[in-house]
Parts: structure tokens; sequence; C-alpha cells
């Protein structure tokens, strides 16, 4: 073996002088990767280099090939050092500049207070917890069972054009109502029991000042032996006197859904209008707010019930509605828009 020094060592001292200098004089971030391009890119000098193994003699590659290597072993590793001093730098930097004064007081922050909606319902929830309910959470995102056929309603049943759905991959759907939660609660309970599901539903539909995508319903069911239209009636008198604390008009209509029979639907007086009319109760002076009925037998059935053994009443409340009434907010789109200013209007208290 030759202890000659080779003719080829002097190119990788001059691509290490090239490439190490460069990188030693970079002083930013984007000259620092000029530096590195110019030395490890596609047309890199030390790639360069690399390149040049293959076409050499046999008695040379070993040799050469370490010290190619060797190279961009080094360079790679300078360029990490370097960029790491650059950002110190920076971070040293910023830290010197003194016209940042860290002991000055921060801005003030609003404090903020809870949204109408959830005070509501909370009030709602205390209410039914007093009278021996439980407060349950069923999720927004529900089979096609749950949400219409438990309840009564096939595919092809006329009742589901009523509520038009955001449908979701896998035949999943986001619940277009809070009744969804029912036949749930029946596998979930035995019976007697009782139980409000409050929470958001969703319905693809167009919107105007009393119909959002986007709402919340707070949904009531009471499984037990012989119960009437009697109970239910009974109930949810109680039930609004205890919400409304105080009078309110109320009148009762038969009302169609396939999960209840018989059906009614409970309006009450406009409270926003005083029954003047307005876009709310669409001048007629009374606005929908909790349709209500007798567990159907087939509901029954579906959550593992015997019809003949136990009855239920249930009641879906337009939670969203109660908040317009209770506030005269006169377009339920504010109610989710988002703006922090219709929110800051509900300051505790009022
Ligand atoms: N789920 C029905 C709706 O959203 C309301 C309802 C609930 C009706 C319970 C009767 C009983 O339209």
């Amino acid at each position: 073996m030759s202890t000659e020094t080779p003719a080829w060592m002097a190119d990788i001292d001059s691509a290490a002088l090239t490439a190490l200098g460069a990188i030693e004089a970079a002083a930013t971030l984007a000259t620092l990767r000029e530096a590195e391009v110019g030395a490890l890119g596609r047309k890199g000098n030390v790639t360069a280099l690399m390149k040049r193994i293959g076409k050499l003699d046999k008695s040379e590659r070993k040799a050469f090939g370490a010290a190619a290597g060797g190279l961009r072993g080094k360079v790679t590793r300078a360029v990490s050092a370097r960029r790491e001093a650059i950002v110190q730098a920076a971070i040293a930097a910023e830290l010197a500049d003194t016209t940042f004064d860290e002991t000055l007081p921060g801005l003030d922050g609003a404090p903020g207070h809870v949204h109408p909606l959830s005070r509501v319902q909370q009030e709602l929830e205390d209410v039914f917890i007093s009278m021996g309910f439980s407060v349950l959470d069923y999720p927004e995102v529900e089979s096609e069972f749950d949400n219409f056929e438990a309840l009564n309603i096939p595919g092809w049943h006329p009742a589901r054009d009523m509520q038009d759905t955001f449908w979701l991959e896998g035949g999943h759907l986001l619940r277009t109502h809070t009744s969804a939660g029912q036949v749930r609660a029946m596998h979930q309970f035995k019976p007697p029991f009782r139980a409000v599901f409050p929470g958001k539903v969703y319905r693809y539909e167009s919107t105007d000042a009393s119909h959002d995508h986007t709402f919340h319903q707070l949904e009531g069911l009471m499984i037990g032996r012989h119960v009437s239209v009697g109970h239910l009636l009974d109930s949810m008198r109680t039930l609004l006197s205890a919400i409304f604390k105080r009078d309110v008009q109320v009148r009762l209509r038969p009302g169609y859904f396939p999960f209840v029979e018989p059906g009614f639907e409970l309006d009450i007086s406009c409270q926003v209008c005083d029954q003047k009319g307005c876009s709310v109760c669409k001048q007629s002076g009374w606005v929908e707010l909790l349709p209500c009925g007798l567990v159907h037998p087939n509901v029954l059935r579906a959550g593992g019930l015997d019809p003949d053994e136990w009855q239920g009443w249930a009641f879906g409340l337009g939670l969203s509605r109660l908040v317009m009434m209770r506030y005269g907010v006169n377009d339920i789109r504010l109610l989710m828009g988002g703006d922090a200013r219709f929110v800051e209007g509900f300051h505790p208290g009022t």
C-alpha cells in the first residue's frame, strides 16, 4: 500500500473548505439552508464527490469512499450545530431587547358568563331533579334505528320528511330530536323510571327567525304502570308552572308524532309580543313549545317493554324556543350565531 497522499485528496480538502466555510459564515437560517444545499443538495459539491466513487478504480474506491463519506458526515453535523447556534442567538437577542417590559399589567380580560341556553337548561334540570327525574346525556351522532325506526318511523314513513337529516357515513346521522334517546333509556333503566335528556339537535332545513339547523331540546320520559293522559296533562301543568313561575296561557291541540298515541301540541301564549303578533309566533300569538303524548306501544316494544305491563308519557320541549320566550329574543339564529356581543347582553342577574 502506498503511503503517498493520493491526488484526489486535494479535491476532498477543497470541497471541505468551501462547504464548511459557507456553513460557518451563515448568519441566518436562510443562508444556512443555501450552504447546506450547496454541499449536500442534488448538485452540491459533496454530492459530486460521492457520485465519483462508482467511477473510480477498485484500488482507490475504498479510501476515497471513506474520505468523501466522512466529509458528508462532518458537513451534516456542522449544519445542525450552526442551526442550533443561529436559533440560540435569536433567542438571546430577543431576551436582551429591553423595550419589552414583562412587569407591565396585562390587558383586561372580559369576565365570561354562562350562555342563556345553558342557564335555562341548568334551571330546568334542577326543576326535574327536584321532581325525581334523572338527567341523561345521549349522543348527537345517532343510528338510524334510534332516531327513526325505534320510534315507529320506518324508512317509507312520510313523517321522515318532517325531519330532514344530515346523513353521515355508515348510515349514521345527526339526531333530529332528543327523542332518539327514548329507546336507549328504556334499555338502560329498569322501569319504572323518569328521566330528562337535554341537548343539541340538527335538521337539514332552511333557516328563518324561528328555525335553525341546530337547536336545543329537552326530552322528558316517564315509564310506569297505568300511565294515562290524565297523568300526562297534570305533569305538563306542574312542569310549566315550575318553569315560568307565573301564569302563562296554554292551549292543547291534537298533534301527530308516530311515536306517541295520542299525541298533543302544547302551545303557550307568545311572551315576545304578548300575543300582539310577531315573527316568532308568526303573527298568531301562540308558540309551539311542548309536543307530547303517551308512548306508542311499538316504541315500548322496541325498548324491550311489554305494552300491556308498562306505559309512559314523553315530551320534547323546545329549549331554544323557551329561551327566546324567556328573554324576548326575536331570532333563533342569534342563539348559536357565535356572536359574543349577543351573549354579552345576558349578564347574570338579568
Ligand atoms: N321529537 C319530537 C320533535 O322533535 C317532539 C316530541 C317528543 C313529540 C316527544 C312527542 C313526544 O318534533
